[in-house]
C-alpha cells in the first residue's frame, strides 16, 4: 500500500527556514514514513481536533478559527476515508500530510494548528491510541478463539485421549481437558493486553518537542476529551519511551507462541502416524505432486507466523537500546515491526477461531491410544492403596512392563504366576479393572482430568466467554 505519490507535486518543508537546501530525494525517500504510518490518520485527526480545543481554551486561536481548523480536520479526514486524499511525495509522515492538506484547505490558519506541539508528542499519542484500540480488537479477537476452543472441548466432554509428556504417551486425559488447558493460556493472554492497554492509557500530548509545552495548555481537560486516565508525568519520558510499543509486542510474542503451539498439535494430530483429526477440506491444501497429500498449511502458517512476531519484539527492543534522552529518530522504527506483528496475530487469531470448529476428531484412535502401559501410573497407585510405598510399588510395576515388552503381552493379560512373582499384592482382579475411564475418573483434584472437574472447568469457561 505505497501512497499515491505525485513525483511533480512537492510541499514545501516545516523546516524550510532552518534548512536553506531542498531535501534530496533519496533522503526524502529514506526518511519517509508515511506509508506505515498512514493508517494512524483517524487518531492522528481525533488528536489534533483535541489539540484545536485546548488553543482555543488557552486564547492561542480564535473561537471562530477554532471552528474552522476543526471543519478543515473534519474535511481533511474524509478525504481519508474516502480514498480521495493525494498525498505528497514531499509529505514526510501522516502527520505533516495532513496538516499540509489542511493548510492548502485554511490557507495561513493552518499553520496555527501546530502551536505548542511538537511530532514529537503527536506521534506519542497517535501511538497510544492506537494500541488502546488495538489491545481492544485482539481482546475480542482472543474471546473469539477461546470460545471456539471452550465450545469445542464442550462437544467433546467425554472423549478419552492420550496425554503426553516428551511426547511420549504418559496417562489417560479427557480431550476436553487438553482443548482446555489451550483457553487458560489465551486468559492470560488477554490479561497482559489489559495491562498494556492500561499502561497505554497516558496522555502524552503537551509535553511538547520534549520540555513541555510553551503555551498554558490543559492537558487535563485533553486527557478528558480523549478518553485517557492519566497524563503523562514527565515530558521527556513522554516522548522518548516506547516500553508500551514493547510490552504490547511482548505480550503478542507470547500469544504467538502459545497459537504456535497449538497449531504444531494440529499438524501432529493430522499426521498419519497420529491419526487423531480429519483436517476441514475447506483449511487444507493438496500437493502439486503427490495426488494422495493434504497439507495442513494453515497450521503451519500459524507456527511459522511466530517467528515475525517474536522477531518484531526483538527488534524494537534493540532499537531502543542505548537510545539517549529524549526523542531520536530512531523511534520511527517502532511502527513498521508493531502493525506487522498486530496484523500478523490478528490473523492467526482470527483463521483458528474459525479452523478450531471445524477439526474432526477421530475418537475411537484416540481413545485406543490411550489404553495400554499408560494406566502404570494406576496399577502403582492400586499398590500404594495396599501399604506399599510409592517407590517400591513403582519399582515394581516398571519390571512388570518391562515384562510385557519382552514379552508382548498387554498389562492386563499377564498371568497370576507372573503376577504374583511380581509382587504378592498383584492379582490379576486388581487388573482387571484397570482402564482409561477409570484412570481419568480417579483424577478428581481441583484442575484434574476426572469428567466432574472438566464439567466444571467447562462451566467457568461458559460464564467468561459466552455459550
Ligand atoms: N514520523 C516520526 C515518527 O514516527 C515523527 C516525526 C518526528 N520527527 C522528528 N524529526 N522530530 O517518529
Amino acid at each position: 500500500m505505497t501512497p499515491r505519490a505525485r513525483s511533480k507535486t512537492r510541499a514545501a518543508k516545516a523546516w524550510a527556514g532552518r534548512i536553506g537546501a531542498p531535501t534530496a530525494p533519496v533522503v526524502e525517500a529514506f526518511t519517509s514514513s508515511l506509508a506505515v504510518d498512514r493508517r494512524l490518520y483517524p487518531h492522528d485527526v481525533a488528536g489534533s481536533v483535541a489539540h484545536v480545543h485546548a488553543l482555543v481554551r488557552a486564547r492561542l486561536v480564535t473561537r471562530a478559527e477554532g471552528a474552522r481548523l476543526e471543519r478543515g480536520l473534519v474535511a481533511v479526514k474524509r478525504e481519508l476515508d474516502a480514498g480521495r486524499f493525494r498525498f505528497l511525495r514531499s509529505d514526510e509522515d501522516i502527520h505533516m500530510a495532513i496538516e499540509r492538506r489542511l493548510t492548502e484547505m485554511l490557507g495561513p490558519l493552518g499553520g496555527k494548528l501546530h502551536t505548542g506541539r511538537s511530532r514529537n508528542d503527536q506521534v506519542a499519542l497517535d501511538l497510544r491510541l492506537w494500541l488502546r484500540a488495538e489491545c481492544d480488537g485482539v481482546d475480542g479477537a482472543l474471546r473469539r478463539l477461546q470460545q471456539a476452543l471452550g465450545r469445542l472441548a464442550r462437544r467433546h466432554a467425554d472423549v478419552i485421549m492420550p496425554g503426553y509428556t516428551h511426547l511420549q504417551r504418559a496417562q489417560p486425559i479427557l480431550l476436553a481437558h487438553h482443548l482446555l488447558a489451550h483457553r487458560e493460556m489465551l486468559a492470560r493472554d488477554r490479561a497482559r493486553f489489559r495491562g498494556c492497554r492500561t499502561r497505554a492509557d497516558e496522555l502524552p500530548l503537551g509535553a511538547g518537542a520534549l520540555a513541555g509545552a510553551g503555551f498554558p495548555l490543559d492537558r487535563r481537560r485533553v486527557a478528558r476529551e480523549l478518553g485517557f486516565t492519566r497524563i503523562a508525568a514527565n515530558s521527556i519520558d513522554a516522548v522518548a519511551d516506547r516500553d508500551v510499543v514493547a510490552e504490547f509486542l511482548a505480550a503478542a510474542a507470547i500469544t504467538a507462541v502459545h497459537l504456535s503451539r497449538l497449531a504444531e498439535e494440529i499438524v501432529l494430530w493430522a499426521s498419519d502416524e497420529f491419526g487423531f483429526i480429519e483436517l476441514p477440506d475447506a483449511f487444507a491444501t493438496g500437493s502439486s505432486m503427490m495426488p494422495q497429500k493434504k497439507n495442513p498449511d494453515v497450521a503451519e502458517l500459524v507456527r511459522g507466523k511466530t517467528g515475525r512476531v517474536v522477531g518484531a519484539l526483538v527488534a524494537v527492543l534493540t532499537t531502543l537500546k542505548g537510545l539517549p534522552l529524549a526523542y531520536d529518530r530512531d523511534l520511527q522504527e517502532d511502527k513498521p515491526p508493531l502493525f506487522d506483528a498486530a496484523d500478523t496475530l490478528r490473523q492467526c487469531l482470527d483463521v483458528l477461531a474459525v479452523m478450531v470448529p471445524a477439526l474432526r476428531f477421530r475418537t475411537d484412535r484416540m481413545a485406543a491410544a490411550a489404553d495400554g502401559l499408560l494406566l502404570a501410573t494406576d496399577l502403582a497407585d492400586r499398590l500404594v492403596e495396599r501399604g506399599v510405598p510409592f517407590r517400591r510399588a513403582h519399582e515394581i510395576v516398571g519390571a512388570l512392563v518391562r515384562h510385557c515388552l519382552a514379552s508382548g503381552t498387554a498389562l492386563r493379560d499377564v498371568d497370576a504366576a507372573v503376577l504374583s512373582a511380581h509382587s504378592p499384592v498383584l492379582t490379576p482382579a486388581l487388573l482387571r479393572d484397570l482402564t482409561p475411564g477409570g484412570s481419568v475418573a480417579r483424577r478428581r483434584v481441583f484442575g484434574g482430568t476426572a469428567p466432574s472437574e472438566v464439567r466444571r472447568q467447562l462451566a467457568r469457561a461458559r460464564r467468561e466467554d459466552g455459550p
